[in-house]
Order: structure tokens, then C-alpha cells, then sequence
């Protein structure tokens, strides 16, 4: 019998918990960009989430040197030892709380982290609250875990932050956790001190845990306010969530990590072990190196922030000068957000209209070649994202290509 035979003969009776569940949209950007390119077509992506450069060389040195020591077998749920060390050293000493190695476990990247958060904190009819633009994941992995997503929409009028007031407008007795992500994907925005201390203010007599995603932290162009630094009488209720990902190029490696309170560390470890128990043996000896304290490292890491600082604002210059194109300059991580409603429903460049950003994403892949991603994947009709994890070439050519694409007809 063959595949499609199987496809053709039976209904598959698919768990409810996917009912709602959206595929990435990123993820399906990325697919289309490929499929492009595997046609010999010469496709600009400002698509990707992930940073261009090569991952540091002693990283990858370490990956090597494990291979050949055969350290190849399963390790300890949640990481070998040494790099939960490092973790824990690194985790204390960003958040000035002292974490122990057992209030830290290394997952197969932050994503995984996240997930299994979700999973130990939520029941059926739990809310978690998540400010919106949101990262596509947060909402589905909210869901997965039975819980409710509860969107605080935030527009360039805060800079995409949510403020205390509206905070304390959405918190209810259901509310289980809050996200909290700075720098964000897909803004940009950085929360200063003042904005967290009064998100501090508002959650002081609840028990609301908060989930600090700070996976963009090494590429922030501000002084960075970190959430516990801020609040530390919250660290018996907050998740760190981090990784090598995006600091240090690390996106493929798969790794992660979550820093807080034992016990709800302990029901993560639980989960983590009936699962994928920790992340491979390999990354997990590469990313010893990348969490260790190592001028080298440092340099790279701080090379790279810098290039991407320079990417941002070459986009940023280039965007102003589009008509129809309004945004927020955007403080970290390495994406814009431009509001572009106002290159709906006009005509473009030979004549075509666009009516909403979905078809404005599919018009400039079309025709001019590039992939962005619309702001409704991120809970934000009216915008676009795009990543200016790409060479300084390939930015203004891409940005080229989109000027003349929505030059208004
Ligand atoms: C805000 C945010 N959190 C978490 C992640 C997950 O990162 P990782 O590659 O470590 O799973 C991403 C990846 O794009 C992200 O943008």
C-alpha cells in the first residue's frame, strides 16, 4: 500500500487540543522562500528569525573535541552537570539571584522552555496574559497546555509595551502567568527600568508567576533593563527563559534554558523527562563553551550586536524614505515592524491592490522577490516584519526591491 493510498482510505481522528493550532508563520515563509530559490529564483528573505554569522569558533571546537571523546551517549535529564553549572553561574549572575544547579535545567532551545513552562504552570481555564505584537509561539504552546491566551494589544503609541494600567485592566483570578519579552520579536521594543518597575507595582499582591523571555538580550541597542534587576521580589515567581540561539548564533544547536524557583523547576525536570530529557549530548558540550565566562566569546558576541545595530539603522534609513511606510525605531533583536496600512486598498506599482498584509506579504514575494512576514502571524494586522538578519547588501537590494514594489500608482 502506498502513502497516498493511506492519505486516501482513512479518516484520522486528530487530538481536539489542535483544533485551534496554527502552523508557524514564519516557518511557512521560510518553506515558500525555499521553494523559490529551489526554482533558481533569486529570493531576498527578511524572513528569517535567526542570526546570519557562523557560530564562534571555540563553540565549535568544543563540539568537535566531544565527538571525538565519544561523548555521545544520553546525558542527565536537563543537561550534564558542568552545564547546568555554567547555566546557573550565568543565570545568577544576569539576574543577581542565586540559582542553584537545581533550579535550572537546559532544554532543546528556549522554544522547549517555554513550552514545558506552560505545560507545569496552566490548567484547563488558567489565563496567561501576553502582549501583543506577541511572538508566534506563545499563543499555541499557551493553548496546547489548555490554558487561555489573553492579549494586551499595544500599538507605536507605548512602542509596542503594554503598560501597568492595562495590565491591571486584564489581570483577573484566573490569571496563572504574564509574558514578558525584552527585546521583542517581532518589535523590537525594550522595556526601560520605569516601565517594568510600574508591570512590578501592578502584580505585587497577586500571586501572577511572570515568564521573562530575554532570548534577545545580547542585542540590545539601550542600556537593558533586565525584568529581575529590576523586581527582585519577584524571584520566587518569575521564569528566566534564555538560550545560545540568538546570542551567539547558535540557532540549530538547540539550546536552551530556564532559571527559577525549585519547585516549579522540579515539575519542569519531570516533564523534560518523559520527553526529550535533554538536548543533544554535542550541543550540550558546545554551548559549555558559550556560557562560560570567555573574553574571545565576549568579542564575537559583541561583533555581531554591532553589526546589527548598523543593519538596523541602514533599514531604518532606507524605509524612511518609503511612502506609505510609518515605523518605530526598534531597540533590540533584529527585526522592524513597520506599519504599513497605509499601502492598502491603493493601488501599487502596476496598479495592484493589496487589501490586507497577507496579500501584501504574498505580492512582494511574488513580485518582487522577497519574504517578510505579516504582522497578523504576530497578532497585528496592519504590519509587516522584517529581519535584517541578512547582509548590508542584501538589505538594500531587498529594500529596493520593496520601494519599487508599493511605489503608490
Ligand atoms: C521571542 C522568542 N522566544 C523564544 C524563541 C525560541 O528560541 P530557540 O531557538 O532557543 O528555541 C524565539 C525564536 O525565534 C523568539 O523569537
Amino acid at each position: 500500500m502506498t502513502v497516498n493510498n493511506i492519505v486516501s482510505e482513512r479518516q484520522y481522528r486528530l487530538s481536539q487540543r489542535l483544533a485551534q493550532l496554527e502552523p508557524s508563520a514564519t516557518a511557512s515563509m521560510s518553506g515558500k522562500v525555499a521553494q523559490l530559490r529551489a526554482q533558481g529564483i533569486n529570493v531576498i528573505s527578511f524572513s528569517i528569525g535567526e542570526p546570519d554569522f557562523d557560530t564562534p569558533a571555540p563553540i565549535k571546537a568544543a563540539a568537535v573535541a566531544a565527538l571525538e571523546r565519544n561523548h555521545t551517549h544520553y546525558t542527565p535529564t536537563g543537561g550534564i552537570a558542568d552545564l547546568r553549572r555554567a547555566v546557573a553561574q550565568r543565570a545568577s549572575s544576569d539576574n543577581g539571584v542565586d540559582y542553584t544547579i537545581n533550579q535550572v535545567t537546559v532544554t532543546t532551545g528556549a522554544k522547549e522552555a517555554l513550552y514545558f513552562a506552560f505545560q507545569a504552570l496552566c490548567d484547563a481555564g488558567d489565563e496567561v496574559i501576553i502582549p501583543t505584537p506577541y511572538w508566534v509561539s506563545y499563543v499555541e504552546q499557551v493553548r496546547l497546555a489548555g490554558a487561555k491566551p489573553v492579549l494586551i494589544q499595544t500599538t507605536e503609541a507605548t512602542g509596542f509595551k503594554i503598560t501597568a494600567d492595562q495590565l491591571a485592566v486584564h489581570l483577573t483570578p484566573r490569571t496563572r502567568a504574564v509574558i514578558l519579552n525584552s527585546p521583542s520579536n517581532p518589535t523590537g521594543a525594550v522595556y526601560s527600568a520605569e516601565e517594568l518597575r510600574a508591570i512590578a507595582d501592578v502584580l505585587r499582591d497577586t500571586d501572577v508567576i511572570v515568564i521573562s523571555d530575554e532570548i534577545y538580550d545580547a542585542i540590545c541597542y539601550v542600556d537593558y533593563a533586565r525584568w529581575l534587576r529590576v523586581a527582585p521580589e519577584f524571584a520566587d515567581r518569575t521564569l528566566v527563559i534564555n538560550g545560545a540561539s540568538k546570542a551567539y548564533a547558535m540557532t540549530g544547536w538547540r539550546i536552551g534554558y530556564v532559571a527559577g524557583p525549585g519547585p516549579i523547576l522540579e515539575a519542569i525536570k519531570a516533564i523534560q523527562s518523559h520527553s526529550t530529557t535533554h538536548p543533544a549530548s554535542i550541543a550540550q558540550y558546545a554551548a559549555l563553551v558559550a556560557f562560560s565566562p570567555s573574553e574571545e566569546i565576549d568579542q564575537s558576541v559583541a561583533a555581531m550586536a554591532k553589526a546589527f545595530h548598523a543593519r538596523r539603522d541602514l533599514i531604518l534609513s532606507i524605509l524612511a524614505t518609503i511612502p506609505g511606510v510609518a515605523y518605530t525605531v526598534p531597540d533590540g533583536a533584529f527585526y522592524v515592524f513597520p506599519n504599513v496600512s497605509g499601502l492598502l486598498n491603493r493601488p501599487l506599482a502596476d496598479g495592484v491592490t493589496c487589501a490586507t498584509c497577507q496579500d501584501l506579504m504574498n505580492y512582494l514575494l511574488d513580485r518582487a522577490h522577497i519574504g517578510v512576514v505579516s504582522g497578523d502571524a504576530f497578532g497585528a494586522p496592519g504590519y509587516l516584519r522584517l529581519s535584517y538578519a541578512t547582509g548590508n547588501d542584501d538589505i538594500v537590494e531587498g529594500m529596493r526591491r520593496f520601494a519599487d514594489a508599493v511605489r503608490l500608482s
